[in-house]
């Protein structure tokens, strides 16, 4: 009997089953940069960096947590791992974090966007923003614009956004980026936050064409992190008893965030979104060049970023 070919956009269901790529490619001397490496997917990343002799770069908002994967990473690896404190729903905190890295790391050879979160119900920042808008894209994409020239001094170097298959939820609406007017639903307050990451990843790899720097998304796989663990007791319990039980170990989430970052063939694909380290065709709403230059623009302001001429 034939196989049925899936379209392009559902590929993401076959892409869960299939062999993922790999690579033993050494990482000895590269600096890394990591959000959300206290837990899940950024922690499996920075476990697997360290493995292939990466100095590491853990920024995160738990330094005590920070602290004791340091120490666990140092008894059995000899490379770097320093820790810089921010807080991803504060974006002075993300500032303050750009400019120690930019003081104390003459070269960033790679920066890993993997602090994210998922909640049920809408809440602010102290800035005013959605929270899970804020921490999945806000932060993120203003820590990459603030390292840009840093990293392309560095160059080769590359960024990934670890980002979801959520995206597919949609739920970005440009006239409520802050959910104001519109019933709040977890699922979509996601996936607006990761289409937003898309959308402006597609725009930093055109303007870091030629420039040595690549930018990528990517789905980390279906595995079983710390993610939704804030939200309510029903939740939680839907979460562990059923969820957790289809999920897989982060463990394939940082093998694959290591090839996306080391893998030779990569060296100069950019604008690209992976699941896994499959090549996969995102949902046609993350592909909106004209939606996403819209986007770029209100995440400068809402950033506190000089605009574009
Ligand atoms: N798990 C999956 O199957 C899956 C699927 C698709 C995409 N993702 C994406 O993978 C990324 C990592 O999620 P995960 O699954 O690894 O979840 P996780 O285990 O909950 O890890 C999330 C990380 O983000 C950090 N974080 C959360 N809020 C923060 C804030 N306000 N400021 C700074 N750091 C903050 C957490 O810090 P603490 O340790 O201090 O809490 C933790 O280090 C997210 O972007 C998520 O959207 C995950």
């Amino acid at each position: 009997m034939t196989k049925r070919k899936l379209p392009e956009e559902l590929k993401f269901i076959e892409n869960r089953q299939a062999v993922q790529k790999t690579t033993t490619v050494s990482m000895a001397g590269k600096v890394c940069v990591v959000s959300g490496s206290t837990s899940g997917v950024g922690l499996a990343a920075v476990k697997r960096l360290a493995r292939g002799g990466a100095q590491i770069v853990m920024v995160c908002r738990n330094p005590g947590k920070a602290e004791a994967i340091r120490t666990e990473i140092l008894s059995q690896h000899h490379v770097g791992v320093d820790i810089i404190s921010a807080d991803f729903s504060v974006l002075d905190d993300v500032r303050k974090a750009a400019d120690l890295l930019l003081k104390d790391y003459p070269r960033i050879d790679v920066l890993i966007n993997s602090a994210g979160l998922h909640s049920t119900t809408r809440t602010t920042t102290p800035d005013g923003f959605e929270t899970v808008f804020c921490v999945n894209h806000l932060a993120p994409f203003l820590l990459t614009y603030l390292l840009i020239d840093r990293l392309k001094q560095s160059a080769p170097a590359r960024i990934i956004q670890v980002n979801s298959e959520g995206h597919r939820f949609g739920g970005l609406d440009l006239n409520d980026l802050n959910w104001e007017r519109r019933h709040y639903m977890g699922i979509r307050g996601y996936g607006a936050s990761k289409v937003a990451q898309l959308l402006t990843t597609w725009e930093f790899a055109d303007r870091l064409k030629d420039s040595g720097v690549t930018i990528n998304a990517m789905h980390p796989g279906d595995v079983k992190t710390n993610i939704g663990n804030n939200n309510g007791p029903l939740y939680r319990w839907y979460l562990h008893h059923i969820i957790w039980r289809t999920l897989k170990d982060p463990v394939i989430s940082g093998e694959a965030v290591f090839y996306l970052a080391a893998a030779p063939e990569l060296a100069e694909v950019s604008g690209r979104f992976f699941h896994l380290t499959i090549d996969e065709k995102p949902a046609a709403h993350a592909l909106d060049r004209e939606k996403g230059r819209k986007v770029w623009d209100r995440s400068m302001e809402m950033t506190g970023l000089i605009p574009d001429p």
